[in-house]
């Protein structure tokens, strides 16, 4: 019956589409939020520019439950666009992965594509070595299955101004949507541009006798499943710093207790963690906006009129709350402002002075001081609205416009189940310093792991949500295969948890294969975190090898890179007998360079060509042999 059910609910979608409509489907792939408000924007500006458009805005994952279902919708639809943004290594956002495996792995075959008609806006950031390679992949792989392309592929790139990427990429796309879209009575064509309204929740206020809502706690029934919507609130049972007194820099070492929450966790995996922003950071918020911080309030939006175009707020947060709950938990409040924030302050600016200089910052005029005075001076919000102290906004306005909301931070896991079923253990550095303004840059989650107080040390000990993100950054299955690992800094986060697993596995009487780990930090009196514990897995035999890069010690610098070049035959011969290299810490610096020196690697031991080299090296990330865990 349920199946029954089914097919009538879409026969009728089809049916609903009036004479003369037409479908279009915005899909969206989105971690912080970024595309998929980009996704929500693009759709209300169809919608306010062509009346013909019947439009839905669409989680990726929640559009087909199996493979077979996307091939079967999206033969359905004939007008479609995709915002997704790339993580990291050329990753997909969790939400589209599911689609991005499909729609790459999708073999070549006769064009089934062919009434489809798309547009891809990629999000990603020029920083990196594969920029934009899922918007790439998906536009490539589309017009391959024989869709055809509307507009040139976007490349948003978030190093630069994405808004503005995004919106050249729109001026492109409206002559030709006008060509398939505009009705006789649409008057917004091309020539007159479409102005967003600025976003505003309706706001409750009560009086501060009513209890709050605090939405961090989750059930602990041991069968919850905890995702990035539902995370489970744990404490913090230990927290200690690394580095040695020595050192002017800090990493710390956090356990969350998840003993009795149903939480479990695979070794290589990430923890996403919803810190709090600290209480300097809120009492300057609450003080900027003119509101006092025990002021209780509810944000909602007021689904219009049951449409699925889904508005341009993002999703209210639990309430009612303080104000400085709300500042704490919801609002990222040390990033530069998106110019659709300074809009938004604009709006609200009792001085016209004030509000015309807002306006110049977002208009295309305002480029060049945009780029210098917020983005390469990384301004945050906070010091935007102390220069331009009349734009006090509204909450509702303040939390829908002017400020994201608090992501999740991630970190790759430093335990292993095996050794420690009730604790997940992070590996943080501290991100403490000024910024080019001169005002001192406090990481949000990184400071908050600081300054947490485990239960080791006070019964009121800290807490926070939580939720474990599964990675393919896995041991081999065999133990006994040959490992390489590469992680200087906290880059060697993962490994300690790989490490563990392999003692343990040791204790259960496996056989371990040869493992080789390089680490590398400035000074070994200083920054050389978990020395001691390296130490020991020397010792058992779980590590055949340490070789550590001390970066500041001698006249010139060592990098993990150097030590490879040093003990290249010992590392080609360990992945020549199918071994694995693994490789974790900074994307943009490290990991780019260990990768060329790989390539030099195989070039050399194999003695071949730049190309053969390349060749080997691509077969052993296509094997799953060459696996890189990399922000
Ligand atoms: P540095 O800070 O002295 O330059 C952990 O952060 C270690 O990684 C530090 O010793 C750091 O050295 C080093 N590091 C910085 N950039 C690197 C790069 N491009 N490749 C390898 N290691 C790097």
């Amino acid at each position: 019956k349920g199946v029954n059910l089914k097919v009538e609910e879409e026969e009728e979608e089809v049916e609903d589409l009036e004479p003369g409509k037409v479908k279009v489907a915005v899909f969206f792939g989105t971690q912080t939020g970024t595309a998929e408000g980009f996704a929500k924007a693009l759709a209300e500006e169809i919608k306010a520019r062509y009346e013909k458009a019947v439009i839905k805005v669409i989680d990726l994952d929640d559009y087909a439950a199996d493979d077979d279902q996307y091939e079967e919708k999206l033969k359905k639809e004939s007008l479609a666009f995709f915002m997704v943004a790339t993580y990291g290594d050329g990753e997909p956002t969790d939400n589209a992965a599911r689609f991005y495996k499909w729609v790459s792995e999708g073999e070549q075959r006769e064009p089934w594509l062919k009434q489809l008609t798309y547009g891809v806006f990629g999000l990603g950031n020029r920083q990196y070595e594969h920029f934009n390679k899922i918007g790439k992949v998906i536009d490539e792989k589309l017009s391959e299955q024989g869709a055809k392309r509307i507009v040139p592929l976007g490349l948003g790139d978030d190093d630069q101004c994405i808004e503005d990427d995004f919106t050249a990429w729109k001026e492109q796309l409206w002559p030709e949507l006008d060509q398939t879209l505009r009705g006789e009575d649409d008057v917004n064509t091309a020539a007159t541009p479409y102005t967003a309204a600025i976003p505003e929740y309706r706001v409750v206020f009560y009086d501060s006798t009513t209890n709050t809502f605090k939405d961090n706690s989750s059930i602990a029934n041991g069968n919850a499943l905890y995702d990035i919507h539902h995370p489970c609130s744990v404490n913090v049972a230990v927290q200690k710093e690394l580095h040695k007194p020595e050192s002017d820099r800090s990493c710390i070492h956090l356990e969350f207790d998840i003993s009795g929450t149903g939480i479990i966790y695979e070794t290589g995996d990430h923890v996403g963690v919803f810190a709090e922003n600290c209480d300097e950071t809120v009492e300057e918020a609450a003080s900027l906006l003119g509101q006092p911080l025990d002021l209780m309030f509810s944000v909602h939006t007021d689904k219009d009129d049951g449409t699925s175009l889904g508005s341009s707020l993002p999703p209210p947060f639990p309430g009612p709350c303080t104000l400085r709950t709300a500042l704490a938990c919801y609002a990222d409040l040390l990033n530069p402002p998106r110019k659709a924030a300074l809009l938004a302050l604009a709006a609200h600016a009792s001085e016209p002075d004030e509000a015309e200089k807002l306006k110049f910052l977002a208009s295309p005029q305002g480029k060049d001081e945009y780029s210098q005075w917020i983005v390469i001076n990384q301004r945050s919000v906070l010091e935007v609205m102390a220069e331009f102290p009349s734009a006090k906004p509204p909450l509702g306005v303040f939390f829908a416009a002017v400020v994201p909301r608090l992501q999740p931070r991630y970190y790759s896991i430093s335990s292993s189940p095996r050794f420690s079923p009730n604790r997940v253990h992070v590996t943080c550095a501290l991100v403490y310093g000024p910024s080019p303004t001169g005002r001192i840059h406090k990481g949000v989650c990184s400071t908050w792991m600081k300054t947490s107080v485990p239960l080791e040390r006070s019964p009121v000990c800290s807490s926070a949500p939580i939720y474990i993100r599964t990675s393919n950054f896995k041991l081999p299955a065999d133990p006994s295969t040959p490992i390489v690992m590469i992680g200087p800094g906290t880059g060697l986060a993962p490994f300690r948890g790989f490490l563990q697993e392999r003692l343990a596995l040791k204790e259960e009487g496996a056989q371990l294969g040869p493992a080789l780990l390089f680490f590398g930090c400035r000074n070994r009196r200083m920054d050389f975190i978990y020395e001691e514990e390296l130490q020991n897995f020397m010792n058992q035999g779980i590590i055949s090898e340490l070789i550590v890069a001390f970066s500041r010690e001698g006249q010139q610098k060592e990098y993990v890179q150097h030590k490879m070049v040093e003990k290249a035959d010992q590392v080609w011969s360990l992945i020549s007998q199918n071994g694995y290299l693994y490789v974790c810490g900074d994307a943009k610096g490290m990991a780019r360079d260990v990768h060329r020196t790989l390539h030099t690697i195989v070039q050399e031991q194999e003695k071949v060509d730049s190309t053969k080299a390349e060749a080997t090296v691509k077969q052993l990330q296509m094997d799953g042999r060459y696996l890189r865990d990399v922000w």
